[in-house]
């Protein structure tokens, strides 16, 4: 293996330049030259590819984003897509591909590898965390730690108002963020995509918490909850419940910005290190991941998202502490 590209795609996460600079150094490392793709799978198909050398990966280990830039790709989804940007890849002389993203990133990496036999392999870099085949996503802790600074504000004034609020955070498909940030912040209740969203029993616990001379209460909402979202549960219970002032804050985007934090700065470098050694080992088509502090590889197949569960231990210990 001579060249190789590297590129970042799906919704950006801290550690993602992380990921760049540890795939580019180690290929430098190996005598093998590094191209970036900008923009993911738009820029395959159009080609915008450029040539990263050592400094090109300076001074950028702390920074949120991506200097690779990202998009989500409606044209890679087709077949005629998918020509283009293997015809692209052969033109720049590109042996091999590591993909730092998501299930979408994997999905399409996955079909192109089986079309075009260019080798790929991935790092999981997504806030969602909802990859298996890794205890952690590159992002997620960063975005952890941001839900948890913001609700802890948040909690000031539901405290001094005896407010209700949900906070709504991010995970269409997945309720990891929720479920851990709950833990975390101490919420009265964590709802997630996984589990089915009751209203009454939600109004039940907060009637508990009443009897337990509670005055104000934080409920955290995954914005793919099967509830509706924030907006949507706070509206059902304030039907029926109005023991409270309600509030609802939805996180957003800040979620998915910032510097990474440590655990993510060393988390992205072990994989995207790991990521070219695999490409130069012969492997293609799997995923860097790490399972119990150790680098582990699993196929596209099996890391995209439905394979992973929910964890019931923590949802018993967010219920059981609420
Ligand atoms: O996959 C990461 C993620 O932040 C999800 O949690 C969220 O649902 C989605 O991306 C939002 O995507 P966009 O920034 O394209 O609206």
């Amino acid at each position: 293996m001579k060249r190789i590209a590297v590129f970042t795609s799906g919704g950006d996460a801290p550690g993602m330049n992380a990921c760049v600079r540890a795939v580019v150094r180690t290929a430098l490392y190996h005598n093998v030259e590094v191209y970036g793709i900008v923009r993911a799978y738009d820029g395959m198909i159009s080609g915008d590819f450029i040539p990263l050398e050592f400094n090109s990966v300076s001074n950028i280990i702390q920074r949120g984003g991506t200097i690779l830039k990202s998009a989500r790709c409606d044209e890679f989804r087709t077949v005629e897509g998918r020509r283009k940007a293997a015809k692209q890849l052969k033109k720049f002389n590109i042996d091999g591909v590591v993909a730092i993203g998501g299930d979408g990133t994997f999905t399409g990496a996955q079909i192109f590898t089986k079309e075009h036999g260019i080798p790929f392999i991935g790092c999981p870099g997504t806030i969602d965390n909802d990859l298996f085949g890794t205890d952690n996503t590159i992002g997620y802790d960063t975005a952890l730690n941001t839900v948890i600074e913001a609700v802890d504000k948040i909690r000031d004034t539901a405290d001094a108002h005896d407010r209700l609020f949900f906070v709504e955070v991010m995970g269409r498909d997945a309720g990891f963020i929720a479920l851990r940030s709950g833990i975390a912040v101490g919420a009265d209740a964590v709802l997630i995509p996984e589990t089915a969203t009751f209203v009454d029993s939600l109004i039940k616990r907060l009637e508990r918490g009443r009897a337990h001379r509670k005055t104000s209460s934080i409920i955290i909402v995954a914005e793919g909850d099967d509830g509706g979202g924030a907006y949507e549960v706070a509206r059902k219970v304030k039907e029926k419940y109005n023991q409270y002032e309600t509030k609802v804050t939805v996180l957003g985007h800040i979620q998915r910005g910032g510097s990474p934090s440590a655990y993510d700065r060393v988390l992205a470098s072990m994989l995207g290190k790991a990521a070219v050694e695999a490409l130069l080992e012969g492997r293609r088509n799997e995923m860097a991941g790490v399972v119990n502090k150790k680098v582990a590889f699993t196929s596209f197949q099996r890391a995209i998202k439905h394979n992973r569960e929910i964890n019931k231990e923590l949802l018993h210990l967010a219920e059981s502490l609420a």
